[in-house]
């Protein structure tokens, strides 16, 4: 058990060993970008929302049937399956196509109440929308009153889902690529079977690289670890003082690198979870440090080609599960997986504890710093375990305030109690109020001097915090002491305080602003109003997920333009149609193979919401730029980070199985780089892990360049009018030539 040192604010230099001393926290947040999104979401009609929404009816029939030629022309490819069931995959097809999605319906709309022919004069995103135009008549038809068109909405919800129930792209299994192609002739352009230019391509890669696009590989001290915001050591080495962990921080480059980051030697795909919590490829994750270091507290050990965990990995030596019972035992009203679905743990190891609170039904975000003998974070990602690198330093951890169901902090040699308690004062932000802090340490049941200060240090920030004491108790089997605290449902312990400290922060702090935010040491209040987020704990799990928050209300108008709480509905049913309908069986995903998901762009958390009951778990990301969203994400049940898509994720590479682009490469085509953001997409992605992109035509045409330019295999392109679906996959292809990237080298 390592004892805390750090009683002093100096002390953490001693300790940054693991997890973390003073740090966490943050980085990240994500972003993406939607635009049309946005845009819709300002004034929207209901109307015109009904509008669009029949017109997409109308399209998709047309659609089907010139689907149906082309599949017969692929049927008749010699490549292919010869599996397509037509009928059912055209309805898929049209399933999965952007039309379908709610906002398109929010663009047409977007226009104004006026129906949806003007828009086509509306700039882009009308363009998107070119399907509005073809079906004007059926506008006409469509002066009903809002009620009417809601019905109708069901109605055509209802359709989709009855519609084909097999759905199966003819793409579906491995090896065949359908390029559907639609010719941008009149609005139901004809799609053009391209199956066989996409065997061409894929027999000439040579003549692709050649696209324009001109790859080197990233050389970089940190190899193939490389975190571009996390390894900038020329900004490091000017930081005036790393006291507060800021050399663990993010420090992104004005320019996002385009370099690819290469493979470390013996890379091999990753073991499948469950397996892959017990064990990893040692050449995956070549760290031996860490297995030295921790291979006495029975965390990590090499054995043969493996990383191994025994005992489940955990610090707790009787493994994780026992200790996880043993809180609930201590504190009842946590109800794992029931009232208490998303935690945050801080101190987290190799995130074992995250690992098998999957077996509870709850979902931990964890958190470590990035540190370079040990690896941790990465570790916990091989593993197929949640997990961040960000630091508890000088800025907020990149969440909204108020969303953690609990923190969890084992073992974790955070100093706490010093500086006003400034770093516990971050967690408080961060826990819904009624939620629980749940603290395993060594002041808790050890009697040395520096525990006993510590815990009296600890006694009194907490009190002054308003925690109170759930709950204190030993696991006699682990020999780890844990003491549970619960943050205040309501403001009456703050007002009753007798001195105002911590204080209680200013009205004008937004306890969710948390993009490159400094730590404040304050407290936000409790809201108490009724329809207020935070008022009232969430719904239980699962049944949080599918129910529109209580806080949405039906004034506020959500995203996709129609009011928040329908847009919520609509934005669900839409996921689980397309993920159902076709990413479950037309994309050939073999999802056996999938367990870090990342939705780049998203917004409800509908995409996440339909993998509910798969083997994956999902990061949400919420681009810095887009409606803040995030807070609902974590109200169903789902966790999420704030992003900023300019700049680099705060993950290491390989980290992802799937990769969900929704709108995104067109909106960071009009802000930054889009060409660093592909790298960034290699960088993160598993060699041989999957890209969904759906976006407009031309960019989807730009994006697939690229990537077949880095010998991505296109697993199946699909499009209508001007929206068009991608599914690629990563190659384990490295390029030759190479960049230096003198930020980034001693
Ligand atoms: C629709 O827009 C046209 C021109 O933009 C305008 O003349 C017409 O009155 C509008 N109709 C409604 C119902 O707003
Ligand atoms: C729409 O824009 C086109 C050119 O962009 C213009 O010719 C046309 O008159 C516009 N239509 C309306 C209704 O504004
Ligand atoms: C208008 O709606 C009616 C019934 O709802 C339908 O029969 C008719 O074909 C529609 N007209 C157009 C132009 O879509
Ligand atoms: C539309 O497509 C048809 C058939 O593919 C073609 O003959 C025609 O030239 C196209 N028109 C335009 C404007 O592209
Ligand atoms: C990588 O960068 C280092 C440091 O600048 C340099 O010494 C080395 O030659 C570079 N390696 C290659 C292959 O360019
Ligand atoms: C999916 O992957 C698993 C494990 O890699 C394999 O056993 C299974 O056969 C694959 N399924 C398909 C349809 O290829
Ligand atoms: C993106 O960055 C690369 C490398 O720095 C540069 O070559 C390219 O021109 C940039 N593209 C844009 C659109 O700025």
């Amino acid at each position: 058990m390592a004892p805390v040192k750090h009683s002093k604010v100096d002390g953490r230099k001693s300790t940054n060993n693991y997890c973390s001393t003073v740090t966490l926290v943050a980085f990240v947040a994500l972003c993406l970008v939607g635009v049309w999104m946005m845009t819709s979401s300002s004034v929207v009609p209901l109307q015109s929302l009904g509008t669009t929404q029949n017109n997409k009816n109308e399209v998709r029939t047309v659609i089907t049937k010139e689907f149906d030629t082309e599949e017969t022309t692929d049927e008749n490819s010699p490549s292919d399956d010869g599996t397509s069931t037509p009928d059912n995959s055209n309805s898929k097809q049209f399933e999965d196509n952007p039309g379908d999605l709610p906002e398109d319906a929010t663009k047409g709309g977007d226009s104004s109440s006026n129906s949806s022919q003007q828009d086509k004069n509306n700039s882009k995103e009308d363009t998107e929308m070119n399907q509005e135009e073809k079906v004007t008549t059926a506008n006409e038809n469509e002066t009903k009153d809002a009620e009417s068109k809601a019905e109708e909405e069901k109605e055509e919800k209802q359709d989709k889902v009855d519609a084909p129930s097999t759905e199966t792209l003819p793409a579906g299994a491995q090896s065949e690529l359908l390029s559907e192609t639609s010719v941008q002739n009149g609005s139901f352009s004809t799609q053009a079977t391209e199956s066989k230019n996409e065997k061409d391509m894929h027999k000439s890669p040579e003549s692709e690289k050649n696209n324009g696009y001109h790859w080197k590989l990233c050389n970089v001290t940190a190899g193939p670890d490389f975190i571009p915001c996390l390894d900038n050591l020329q900004a490091i080495r000017s930081l005036r003082t790393t006291k507060h962990y800021e050399h663990r921080e993010r420090h992104c480059p004005e320019n996002p690198p385009t370099c690819l980051v290469p493979l470390p030697e013996g890379y091999q795909r990753p073991i499948e979870w469950p397996t892959s919590r017990e064990k990893i490829w040692y050449h995956n994750v070549p760290h031996t440090k860490l297995a030295e270091l921790k291979g006495h507290q029975n965390w990590v050990k090499v054995t043969g080609e493996f990383l191994t965990f025994p005992g489940g990995g955990t610090q707790f030596k009787h493994g994780a599960l026992h200790y996880i019972d043993f809180i609930q035992e201590i504190v009842p009203d946590i109800g794992w997986g029931k009232r208490s679905r998303v935690i945050l743990d801080v101190g987290c190891g190799v995130a074992s504890f995250g690992g098998f609170l999957f077996d509870r039904d709850v979902l931990t975000m964890s958190l470590a710093p990035k540190d370079e003998h040990e690896a941790q974070v990465q570790f916990a990602l091989e593993r197929g375990i949640p997990a961040l690198s960000a630091v508890m330093g000088t800025q907020r951890l990149p969440f909204p305030g108020r969303v953690f169901d609990i923190v969890h902090c084992a073992r974790c040699r955070v100093p706490w109690h010093i500086e006003g308690g400034k770093l516990l004062l971050e967690l408080n932000r961060l826990l819904r109020p009624g939620g629980f802090f749940v603290w395993s340490a060594t002041p808790i049941y050890q009697k040395l001097p520096e525990d006993v200060g510590i815990m009296e240090a600890m006694t009194k920030l907490t009190k002054a915090m308003c925690w109170e004491v759930k709950g204190v108790g030993k696991d006699k089997v682990n020999k780890v002491g844990v003491a549970i605290y619960q943050k205040p449902m309501s403001n009456e312990c703050y007002e009753a305080r007798s001195q105002n400290e911590p204080p209680l922060c200013k009205a004008s702090d937004d306890a969710n602003a948390a993009w490159k935010v400094p730590l404040q040491a304050c407290m936000h209040e409790v809201p108490v109003a009724a329809p207020v987020r935070g008022s009232k704990w969430p719904e239980q799990w699962p049944s949080r997920v599918e129910k529109s928050p209580y806080w949405l209300l039906s004034s506020q108008v959500g995203v996709y333009g129609k009011s928040a709480p329908e847009d919520f509905t609509a934005d669900f049913e839409h996921w689980k149609r397309v993920v159902t309908k076709s990413y479950m069986n037309g994309l050939g995903i073999n999802w056996s193979n999938v367990r870090n998901v990342m939705d780049m762009r998203a917004i409800y958390g509908g995409f996440a919401a339909a993998l509910k009951d798969m083997n994956v778990w999902v990061m949400n990301v919420v681009s810095v730029d887009s409606p803040d969203t995030l807070p609902i994400i974590y109200e169903r049940g789902l966790f999420g980070i704030y992003h900023d898509w300019c700049e680099s994720f705060s993950t290491y590479p390989r980290s992802y199985d799937l990769l969900h682009a929704d709108h995104l490469f067109s909106k960071i085509k009009n802000k930054c780089n889009m060409t660093a953001l592909v790298a960034e997409v290699d960088r993160i992605l598993r060699p041989e892990g999957k890209l969904i992109v759906r976006d407009t035509v031309e960019t989807i045409d730009e994006v697939e360049n690229m990537l077949r330019s880095m010998n991505w295999e296109v697993r199946l392109t699909y499009s209508k009018d001007k929206e068009g679906l991608l599914c690629v996959q990563k190659s384990m292809w490295r390029p030759v030539e190479v960049e230096t990237i003198p930020y980034a080298v001693v």
